[in-house]
């Protein structure tokens, strides 16, 4: 009895656990990990990264791939076939460079086929020039510093359209004008609704993905797991609400830009 009872709470962690390491593999592939584009939107054109450490990366474009690629150890990429959405090994891909189609986070888009002749194909209709994935790389890379330019302006744009969003839905009003703060939250562990150019959000809201999950959700999957952390946060009179719903798509973007712009060492 006692037996079959070790091994009836064994197999429940063993559940929960897996359950908890799938939602958090979820909301990973939500948004690109390094600009916090929509995933869903961008699946034509998503990357999976597994670096050397094992932990994995989901980013929007070769664009981002090629910026994490420059910075870190990497082992296999994969790229989803821009005609079906499947994840392929970036070896085994073909790709089109500079056809009319759209770019995602550059002018020039770089498009992944999972055969050559998948890839002529769509050149017949869109043109654009035949090359593998190091020639893609490539291309990114020096189409790097105009893209730069280019999405700096967008950001900045972004930016004001994000401070028209955070008025609109009264987040001034807890966490203070421009999320300044000086807002009071008796019963909260620090006595004060965080601000949003303070040292302390800086070191909670260290990536764009992690602030649209806040936003959306209230909370991080993080802070679920840290039951301390969350009785604070029922003590507390004020809480953060879940914007699911209300604040979405390109709004709940413009507003993360906004925020992040007030972050120190953005
Ligand atoms: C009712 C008051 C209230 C409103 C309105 C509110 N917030 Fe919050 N917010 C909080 C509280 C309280 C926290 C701290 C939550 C915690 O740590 O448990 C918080 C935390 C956050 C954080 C994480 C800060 C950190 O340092 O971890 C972000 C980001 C944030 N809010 C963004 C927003 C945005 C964007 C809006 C408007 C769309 C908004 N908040 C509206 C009360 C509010």
């Amino acid at each position: 009895m006692r037996k079959r009872g070790t091994v009836f709470i064994f197999s429940f962690v063993l559940i929960v656990s897996v359950l908890a390491w799938s939602t958090q593999e979820a909301l990973a592939q939500r948004w690109c990990n390094l600009c916090a584009m929509d995933l869903q939107k961008y699946r034509l054109t998503k990357y999976i990264l597994t670096l050397a450490d094992g932990s994995k990366r989901y980013t929007c474009s070769i664009h981002c791939t090629a910026i994490i690629l420059g910075k870190q150890d990497v082992g296999e990429v994969k790229v989803a076939n821009y005609l079906t959405g499947d994840m392929i090994d970036v070896r085994k891909v073909y790709y089109l460079v500079g056809s009319d189609t759209k770019g995602v986070m550059s002018k020039v888009s770089k498009l992944a086929f999972v055969g050559k002749h998948e890839a002529l194909e769509f050149r017949r209709g869109h043109g654009g020039e035949l090359t593998d994935f190091d020639g893609a790389i490539k291309a990114a890379n020096l189409d790097m510093a105009e893209d730069m330019k280019m999405l700096r302006e967008k950001v900045k744009k972004m930016t004001q359209l994000g401070r028209v969003v955070a008025e609109a839905n009264s987040c001034f009003a807890c966490h203070g004008t421009e999320g300044k703060g000086g807002i009071q939250n008796p019963g909260s562990k620090t006595g004060y609704i965080p601000a949003w150019n303070s040292e302390e959000f800086t070191r909670h809201m260290n990536s764009k993905a992690k602030l649209k999950e806040m936003i959306t959700a209230g909370v991080t999957e993080q802070m679920t797991k840290d039951p301390g952390r969350m009785a604070d946060r029922d003590k507390a009179r004020l809480k953060m609400p879940a914007w699911k719903g209300f604040i979405k798509g390109k709004e709940l973007h413009a507003l993360v830009n906004y925020i992040w712009s007030l972050r120190q060492n953005k």
